[in-house]
């Protein structure tokens, strides 16, 4: 079956988790639970490195993709550093063991504590967004007394050919500055003493699955940081942000040795300067899965439907994006197969995780599982319908364990007064 691997396998018929049965984790942990490779991590991380070889490099792990402790420190222990959207995740990301200096910090809103925060702990680069906010920031570390180390983000107006929502680097984006812009603002940093100019930064969008929109990007950042430095201003970081695609259903991924042949070519006339990567959904999402179970099962006039208790609340893409995430049963792959739709129990229509897919009519009660689910699922999750969140679990080999419990009625009402 497609979307297995040696990390997600059937073994006589039934569904594992590296060397953990599926069924076992769901009747100790309970469903629906979110459930992570930790080998499959640790490859992904390691593809990555590899194929970049020896051109200086940092991958910094874009925590918004899931930002639990475990994994943070898991990619934290193959190298990774962290690309961060907000104080909270700043503080998760030191909180799980990343140096400061590995972070970096992006975002078109942060507020005044967040640049603080980003100052005082001594990150890597403020990823700076607007005009206003390179004001804020050099108002801010005057107050700190801590000169900020900050890179512009550029949009270089590039189509990744993404889905709308994710798509960042269009004109009319709402985030970076044109590179003419930026030119004037990297100008008006020099002879700023509380400024000081480290790197370039751009992020045109997420799942993006050819080399060409990177490389036009990089084409377009490369172009300043000439301008820039035959002004004798040296940049020491190229941010190229994340958006690594991945097959989710039936799209081709981004070829990672086309990619990285790519930088390593363009790079080369630069030895200077340092690459940063800011891969999330790459990293962590096809080492999830949401363990799921069968509530109850109808026929509409035009379907055969199968409710479950895993909700759009729990995993927002299908519903948000219209993202597939391939469903699959729990055991025994092989029996025959009947169109279905498969949807969840939130009072929403846009619930829904399978259109007419083929798939066995299950038992009641039956286990299924969500796939490509360890990015922007838990992330991305909520108690609509006052549903408490699910847990999470990490596999390892023959273990597993809870690395964040499943809330209970207590964490709905908790800040109501
Ligand atoms: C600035 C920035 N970097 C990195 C990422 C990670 O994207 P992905 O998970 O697609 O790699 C995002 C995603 O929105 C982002 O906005």
């Amino acid at each position: 079956m497609a979307h297995l691997n040696d990390c997600l396998s059937y073994r006589t018929g039934r569904l594992y988790v590296e060397s953990v049965a599926a069924e076992r984790i769901a009747r100790e942990a309970g469903t629906p639970t979110y459930v992570y490779s930790a080998r499959l991590i640790r490859e992904k991380f390691q593809e990555l490195d590899s194929a970049l070889g020896n051109l200086p490099h940092l991958i910094c792990y874009a925590l918004k993709a899931n930002p639990n402790r475990s994994l943070c420190r898991l990619l934290a222990k193959e190298g990774a550093g962290a690309d961060v959207v907000s104080g909270g995740e700043l503080r998760q990301a030191i909180d799980a063991g990343i140096r400061p200096g590995k972070i970096v910090f992006a975002g078109v809103g942060k507020t005044e504590d967040e640049i603080i925060l980003a100052l005082r702990s001594g990150i890597r680069m403020l990823n700076v967004e607007s005009q206003e906010e390179l004001e804020a920031v050099t108002r801010l570390a005057k107050r700190v007394k801590r000169p900020a180390l900050f890179a512009v983000r550029v949009n270089p107006g590039v189509d990744a050919g993404t889905h709308r929502h994710v798509a960042t680097g269009l004109p009319d984006s709402k985030f970076g500055v044109v590179p003419a812009e930026a030119l004037r603002m990297y100008r008006q940093a020099r002879t700023n003493p509380w400024l000081k100019a480290v790197g370039i930064h751009c992020h045109i969008g997420s799942q993006i699955t050819r080399v060409q929109p990177y490389q036009q990007a990089l084409d377009s950042v490369l172009k300043l940081a000439s301008k820039l430095r035959s002004e004798g201003q040296h940049l020491k970081y190229l941010d190229l942000g994340g958006g690594l695609g991945i097959c989710h259903d039936q799209e081709e991924p981004l070829p990672i040795p086309a990619f990285a042949r790519m930088l390593r070519r363009e790079l080369a006339a630069w030895p200077g300067l340092e690459l940063v990567l800011e891969p999330g959904r790459f990293l962590v999402a096809e080492a999830g899965i949401i363990l799921t179970r069968v509530l109850y099962r109808k026929r509409t006039s035009r379907a055969h439907l199968v409710i479950v208790d895993v909700g759009m609340n729990d995993l927002l893409r299908p519903a948000l994006y219209g993202a597939k995430h391939p469903v699959i049963p729990g055991h025994s792959p092989q029996r025959p197969k009947i169109r279905l739709n498969v949807a969840g129990p939130v009072c929403e229509s846009a619930d829904m995780f399978a259109r007419g897919e083929k798939l066995p009519w299950p038992k009641p009660r039956e286990l299924w599982a969500i796939l490509k689910a360890g990015a922007y699922a838990f992330s991305m999750s909520s108690q609509y319908n006052s549903r408490p969140r699910p847990p999470e679990v990490l596999v390892e080999g023959r273990n597993f364990r809870l690395i964040r419990a499943r809330e209970q009625f207590e964490d709905l009402v908790r800040h109501e007064r």
